[in-house]
């Protein structure tokens, strides 16, 4: 059968043939994660439609119900060290931004690092993983995992996420095909990879002004410890820079960060 969002891409598109379409996986990016560990080349792409053991950062679930988001994660090899990388997950976020901006004409905004964010509300999230080389130090693999809430009305969601969590439905009064997305994903996508570390800069500036966390009140959690003050800006490796409340400045490049009015934070 043809796989129905290859037939939405450009004929000549390069990672046409590397493109898997499943019903149901644990975690799309568990199964990228093998598929690299055998040697799955750069750009493939796995795609399910529903996800029974969706991951996010921090050790969290992400909800991934039947045909109601895009469950994507991406195989990429850049051959570099993982410190040119630090600003990957940003990078993935500008990609799903501008995917999301290009089907439904809103763009989102992003809560620092992988949160993307709609009036408020969680629209999606970024999990990237990478492995490392032993023996050259060099990336082996990288794994950018993307989830997008589609078609999900308030009571699709668990009772503890509806107050949270929203959907491309939900805040755009429009239904959308999560296959739809997943093509101009996938060709954002593609377009970053080219441009992974020469267009580094531009892209960080563009995250900047997308990042919503810039100039709020900000706790910030990170081995333990609880630590507050105001962000300031994006650090040229995605790192967000911090004026603490002792007038110190640090930049975080780990940790969770809450921004207060967010989330019931306050
Ligand atoms: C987060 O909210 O912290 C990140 C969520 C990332 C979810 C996506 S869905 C596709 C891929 N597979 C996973 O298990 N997680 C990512």
């Amino acid at each position: 059968m043809v796989n129905p969002i290859c037939s939405l891409l450009p004929g000549d598109f390069p990672w046409r043939n590397r493109i898997h379409l499943f019903d149901c996986l644990p975690s799309t990016n568990d199964y990228a994660k093998e598929l690299a560990r055998q040697g799955a080349p750069h750009g493939t792409v796995i795609i399910a439609d529903a996800q029974t053991a969706g991951r996010g950062r921090m050790g969290r679930s992400f909800h991934s119900a039947k045909n109601q988001g895009l469950y994507l994660s991406l195989i990429l090899r850049p051959q570099c060290p993982p410190a040119q990388l630090m600003h990957l997950t940003c990078a993935a976020a500008e990609s799903a931004c501008n995917a999301v901006q290009q089907l439904c004409g809103i763009r989102p905004q992003v809560k620092w690092i992988n949160d993307l964010i709609m009036e408020q509300k969680k629209l999606g999230g970024i999990l990237t993983e990478l492995s490392v080389d032993s023996k050259t130090g060099l990336t082996d693999w990288a794994v950018i995992g993307i989830g997008i809430n589609c078609g999900q009305k308030r009571t699709d969601f668990p009772p503890e996420l509806q107050d949270m969590a929203t959907s491309l439905l939900l805040s755009t009064g429009n239904a959308y095909s999560p296959y739809n997305l997943a093509c101009a994903l996938i060709c954002e996508l593609h377009r970053l990879s080219c441009n992974l570390l020469s267009g580094k800069e531009k892209m960080l500036r563009q995250y900047e002004q997308d990042c919503l966390t810039i100039g709020k009140d900000i706790s910030v959690s990170k081995n333990g410890d609880i630590f507050y003050g105001k962000a300031l800006g994006i650090d040229g490796d995605g790192g967000l820079i911090v004026l603490l409340t002792d007038g110190t400045t640090q930049t975080v490049q780990a940790g969770e960060v809450s921004v207060r009015g967010l989330y019931g934070y306050v």
